[in-house]
């Protein structure tokens, strides 16, 4: 997207009801984005359907859930998991009897990543392989939770898939200097990108952030048009980023982490949506602010936009519970450190000339540098060592506010069918979480 499209009001619509069904594409874990989404539909009374990307077995071939994990995973859903794998990527497949891209790489070390080359048209094979795993697979999935949706239901299909880095040894590594190393242990992020190895990986990023929306809404043409025809309809959701804005020096602006690798899927992601929305599919993917879950923690420093949602939340009329979430912030912080100090170190970061030269829309997503590796991985740390306890920070606690906000702007958003892509930024965040708490 070219343009900030950023949600400035409180989407009311109500379309979902008991009856109808909402499909979570993705796995549930405990501080995910998608429980915000999954509470509204619980709460509507809608019937809810989930899916596994599988797991690996000793040699490393796809398999479903076993009896223990299939129960576990539908307790904490909450509905039915159909169970196919649904991993997507295609890092561990190939044609039969050829190498796979992780077996292709096994031989990298930290000292040759570099210059180490790929045989593309193998790679493209091995992609060709995964897609047709992925495809085939939904579309067995698809026919599954087609029979549990009712004629005239409203069908909410929540995408939630992100990730593709693939389990070579060597690349963990790299990904722990590229995204949490400074001084001696920082790594280029560009170095990364120019190198075959990161052009794979941005390849893999591709199909499991930005194309698995493409596929589920291909899969689920059928259920589309047979809802759709008997009174009822479908909405797609995803889960985007692309910078929030936050509040700095007293206004909303738009700020990013930095780097994030993951954009150029990110972007892939948003054109599906309009690719979709332009044929009259009601897909929409919402950049969601950053917050701390098991898929972002590997990024130092991408909690830091979350503070300032606590100003947020005063500037947007909050009031008593607004207040109690400062309160709740102070007590994790160790006795006599002010939760002023640290919002005021967060402010000189963000308006120091290194963090504010990321601040450029246009040439997102930006390849990293020493000089931001070390202001942002340094006050990250700083931080961090301020908190009673590092195991309960006070990003955690906004982390479930911001999610908790966003479950409804989604649910009611994609109900209302505002556009394909729709920022969510602080304002909107903390408008919706003092509107769910008014005093
Ligand atoms: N955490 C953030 O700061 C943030 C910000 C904006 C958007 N998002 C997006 O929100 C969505 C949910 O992420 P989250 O941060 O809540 O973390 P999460 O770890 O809870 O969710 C990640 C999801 O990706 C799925 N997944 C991972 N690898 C996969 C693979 N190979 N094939 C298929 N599915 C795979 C998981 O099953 C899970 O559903 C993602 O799209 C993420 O990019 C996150």
């Amino acid at each position: 997207m070219s343009e900030l499209t950023s949600l400035r009001h409180i989407p009311k619509t109500n379309l979902f009801k008991k009856g109808d069904v909402f499909v979570l594409f993705g796995e549930l874990f405990g501080r995910g984005y998608v429980n915000g989404l999954i509470d509204e539909a619980r709460a509507a009374g809608m019937t809810i359907v989930g899916i596994t990307v599988g797991r690996r077995d000793e040699n490393n071939a796809l398999r479903g859930l076993n009896a223990e994990e299939l129960a576990e995973a539908e307790e904490k859903l909450g509905g039915k998991i159909i169970n196919v794998p649904m991993m997507a990527g295609f890092d561990m497949d190939a044609p039969a009897g050829e190498q796979n891209p992780t077996e292709m790489l096994s031989g990298i070390t930290l000292k040759s990543w570099q210059e180490d080359k790929l045989d593309w048209a193998k790679i493209e094979a091995c992609r060709a392989a995964g897609v047709k795993r992925f495809t085939d697979s939904a579309a067995i999935v698809m026919a599954e939770i087609d029979k549990l949706i009712p004629d005239g239901a409203n069908v909410f299909f929540a995408h939630t898939m992100a990730g593709g880095i693939p389990k070579i040894k060597a690349f963990l590594a790299i990904a722990n200097r590229i995204y949490k190393g400074r001084g001696e242990r920082f790594m280029s992020s560009r170095a990364l990108l120019d190198s075959d190895l990161g052009k794979l990986i941005l390849m893999n990023f591709d199909e499991v952030t930005a194309n698995t929306l493409g596929y589920l809404i291909s899969a689920s043409a059928a259920i589309r048009a047979r809802v759709t025809a008997t009174g009822g309809s479908a909405r797609y959701t995803a889960y985007g980023y692309h910078g929030t804005e936050i509040l700095i020096d007293g206004k909303y602006q738009w700020q990013t982490y930095t780097n994030y690798t993951q954009g150029y899927a990110k972007m892939r992601l948003e054109s599906v949506a309009s690719a979709a929305w332009a044929q009259g599919v009601y897909a929409t993917v919402f950049n969601c602010p950053e917050i701390r879950t098991n898929s972002s923690d590997i990024f130092v420093g991408v909690e830091l936009p979350l503070f300032p949602l606590l100003n947020a939340l005063k500037r947007e009329n909050g009031g008593k519970w607004a207040q109690q979430q400062w309160d709740a912030c102070q007590a994790l912080l160790e006795d006599g450190v002010q939760l002023q100090t640290l919002l005021d170190l967060i402010e000189s970061y963000n308006n120091n000339d290194t963090s504010a030269a990321f601040r450029n829309f246009g040439a997102w997503p930006m390849d990293n540098t020493p000089a931001l590796a070390d202001v942002m991985i340094g006050l990250s740390e700083e931080i961090t060592k301020m908190h009673k306890d590092k195991k309960a920070l006070i990003t955690d606690h906004l982390s479930s506010l911001v999610l908790e906000g966003a479950g409804p702007l989604m649910f009611h958003g994609a109900a209302e069918q505002i556009g394909p892509v729709l920022w969510l930024n602080h304002d909107i965040i903390a408008r919706q979480l003092n509107a769910l708490h008014p005093d």
